[in-house]
Formats: C-alpha cells, sequence, structure tokens
C-alpha cells in the first residue's frame, strides 16, 4: 500500500498544506523543530493507534487553531482510497471512503504502517511494559480480536485485584478467588500463545536483519520470559494449566501485596545481542541497530499478514549508525513506501531516488524529485 496524497490543517506546527509523497523514499528534511516528526506522527494517526509520542488528541491541534482535519488518500487492495481525521474538542472523528466509523480503532487494518521513532529506543533502556506494549501492539495489527482479548484479560485482572483487597475485609470471599484465576488463566493463556507465535515469527525475521545491519559480525535474539514457569510450552491448554497453578498456589503473595504477581501482564521480551542482554551490556549503535532489527521485522510480518507492505515511518533513524550500516538500511527498504526524517539529507540523496520535502518552521518550503 502506498501514500498519494497527505493533506492537513491545524496540526501541530504544520502550516496547512498537502504532499504528494512518491511510491519510494520520501524524505522529510530541515532543521531541529521544524515538524518532521509532527508530519510522521500524521501519517500514523490513519493506521487507528494512538501518537507515538503518547500525545493527547487536544495537543495535536495547533496552539492558535480550535480543529484540526487531516485527510489521506491511499492505494490498497488494488483500489483508490481515503480516510479523512477531524480532532474537535480533544476527540477524534474519522471516516474510511467517506463513511463515518464510531472509534478511530476501526480504522486499524484499512491503512497499515510500522513506525520507529528514537522514543521506541525505550523497547530496549526501559522496563517491560515498553517491550509488552510494542508486542501487543503489532499483534492488534494483525489480528483483529486481540485487543479485545487484551481489554477482557485487563477488566478480569482488575476484578481480581479487587477481590484480592476485598478478602481481608471479608475473609469467607477467599472461596470465590478460584474462579477468577480460573477465568484469568484462560484469558492469559491466550494472550500468551498469540505473543509467544508472535515471537516465533519476529525472531526469526529480527534476527535475518540485524545479520544483514551487523554485516554478520552480531548474534540476535529474543526469549518470551514469565514469572510464571512458561518453558517452551506449544498448547493453549498447557499454558493454561501452568497459569493456573501459579495463581491457585500463589495466592498468599497476591494476597500480601492485594495485585495478582502472576500473568502476562508481568511478562517481558528478552533481547540478547552476543548472547547478551542488549539492555545491560550493548553500544547505542547496537541498541538501535536491535530495534530497528525488530521494527523490520514487524514490517515484514504485516506483509506477509496482509499480502500488502506497510508504509514504514523512520524518524531520526540514521544518527548514531555507521556508514555500512545506513547504507544496509537505505537497501533493505527499496520497494517500499518509506519516510525518513533527517537533519541532512546529503547521505542519504546520493544513495536513492524518490521525493524530498524540506520543512522550515513547519512550512513545506522544498519539494524535489529524483528518478
Ligand atoms: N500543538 C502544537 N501547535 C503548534 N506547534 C506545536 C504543537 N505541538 C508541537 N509544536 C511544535 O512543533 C515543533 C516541531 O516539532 P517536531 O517534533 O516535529 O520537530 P522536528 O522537526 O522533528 O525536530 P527534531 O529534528 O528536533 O526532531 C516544536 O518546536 C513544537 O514546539
Ligand atoms: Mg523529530
Amino acid at each position: 500500500m502506498n501514500i498519494t496524497r497527505l493533506q492537513f490543517s491545524g496540526f501541530r506546527n504544520l502550516e496547512d498544506s498537502f504532499i504528494e509523497p512518491c511510491e519510494g523514499v520520501n524524505i522529510i528534511y530541515g532543521d531541529n523543530a521544524q515538524g518532521k516528526t509532527n508530519l510522521l506522527e500524521c501519517i500514523w494517526l490513519f493506521t487507528g493507534g494512538h501518537s507515538f509520542r503518547g500525545a493527547k488528541h487536544r495537543e495535536l491541534v495547533n496552539f492558535e487553531s480550535e480543529n484540526a482535519a487531516i485527510k489521506m488518500n491511499f492505494y490498497s487492495q488494488e483500489r483508490d482510497q481515503y480516510s479523512t481525521i477531524d480532532i474537535i474538542n480533544g476527540k477524534r472523528e474519522v471516516t474510511v471512503n467517506g463513511v463515518k466509523k464510531s472509534s478511530p480503532a476501526e480504522m486499524i487494518g484499512k491503512f497499515c504502517a510500522i513506525v520507529f521513532s528514537p522514543e521506541h529506543l525505550t523497547l530496549i533502556k526501559s522496563g517491560p511494559g515498553e517491550r509488552r506494549k510494542f508486542i501487543d501492539g503489532a499483534i492488534c495489527q494483525i489480528k483483529p480480536g486481540y485487543a479485545a482479548l487484551l481489554a477482557r484479560y485487563n477488566q478480569t485482572l482488575n476484578q481480581r485485584n479487587a477481590l484480592l483487597k476485598e478478602i481481608r475485609r471479608q475473609s469467607e470471599l477467599r472461596d470465590t478467588l478460584s474462579i477468577w484465576s480460573e477465568r484469568l488463566a484462560y484469558l492469559g493463556a491466550h494472550i500468551c500463545f498469540e505473543r509467544i507465535n508472535y515471537m516465533n515469527k519476529l525472531k526469526i525475521n529480527a534476527e535475518k536483519f540485524h545479520d544483514g545491519i551487523s554485516r554478520g559480525t552480531e548474534s540476535f535474539d529474543i526469549k518470551y520470559s514469565s514469572t510464571w514457569g512458561y518453558k517452551d510450552h506449544t498448547k493453549i491448554e498447557e499454558i493454561q494449566n501452568s497459569l493456573f497453578k501459579y495463581l491457585d498456589e500463589g495466592y498468599k503473595t497476591d494476597f500480601q501485596n492485594g495485585v495478582t504477581s502472576y500473568g502476562p501482564h508481568r511478562d517481558d521480551i528478552d533481547i540478547f545481542i552476543n548472547q547478551k542482554k542488549a539492555r545491560t551490556y550493548s553500544s547505542q549503535g547496537q541498541q538501535r541497530s536491535a530495534v530497528l532489527s525488530l521494527k523490520l521485522a514487524e514490517a515484514e510480518i504485516l506483509r506477509s499478514s496482509i499480502c500488502e507492505k506497510p508504509v514504514i515511518l523512520l524518524d531520526d533513524v540514521l544518527s548514531e549508525l555507521d556508514a555500512y550500516r545506513q547504507d544496509y538500511l537505505i537497501n533493505e527498504i527499496k520497494g517500499w513506501q518509506v519516510f525518513i526524517t533527517c537533519c541532512e539529507p546529503y547521505a542519504i540523496n546520493e544513495m536513492l531516488s524518490g521525493k524530498s520535502f524540506r520543512l522550515i518552521n513547519g512550512k513545506i518550503a522544498e519539494k524535489k524529485e529524483k528518478i
């Protein structure tokens, strides 16, 4: 799939305008604070997700404007389509091909993209929550029912946690805990099953990309890590039984803490470079390469799932990568529609055909095409 036109009005610092990107590489360049990331953020919203910078809807509207209106024309499933997003009173109103949708989540799967931004380095640097968010978000793009499954799990988890606190006051409620443990183990097992399936694909693809980006000098590995004894279970029932056992036997700890200690909400993904934990031992460039490999792997899995290439958004990806790693990346993404932001376009301009857009203070100041 590819974007043919993107129009924006009242969005962040971007001056009302439009761009008509090419099918290949599109470079968005300019000095710091000119609006490059804002432009990628604008595109990303059409995936149906929230801002990848964690911004609230209201923050996306220009300081001087009441509302923001963005429109994207894109080619997908062998036809021209379009989608609009209006941000009014801090809420998003969306349409796809002229049909109003009741929630932005209904856009998921219509327009697909993957994004890499410096914020995503938290995937390695931060705690397990960021890694769970990454894997869950990636699965949501290919399995529509997964978001609902997560929501049901979280609801059940909250109910079990509330009960744990209530048991302190009314000990006779203790007998009802196992009902919630069973329900949680059932839902949790389905989440783990999806995550592990996804991780297997992610591992194969990310290993390949990391091997390429490091010229075969570094090994890459990821492992699902749980606090409740997940080993290499392949059947949902096995996962469910193991999780239930921990929930059931661990009730004393849960009871003391007033929260559920075991389950997918506490799980993690360990990322290794050269058999060492990337978070602890890897350099900045290695960490960036590892995140990039995961993101490219995500794009590849999405491509095979939707039978189309998703759009790739790369924000400030080239800094901290040496010339070889930059070159590998540029070559690897040929054949996909890509948007790359950077301050200096020279290096990329030398290597690629495509379009470039220069941003000055939110204004598209220059458009160039290289064939
Ligand atoms: N709602 C808004 N209204 C107006 N301006 C905004 C709004 N939100 C952010 N900005 C401004 O947009 C500017 C550009 O932000 P952006 O993150 O896109 O810069 P950038 O070109 O990616 O810079 P860098 O190279 O440093 O990453 C910032 O100076 C910020 O103050
Ligand atoms: Mg930026």
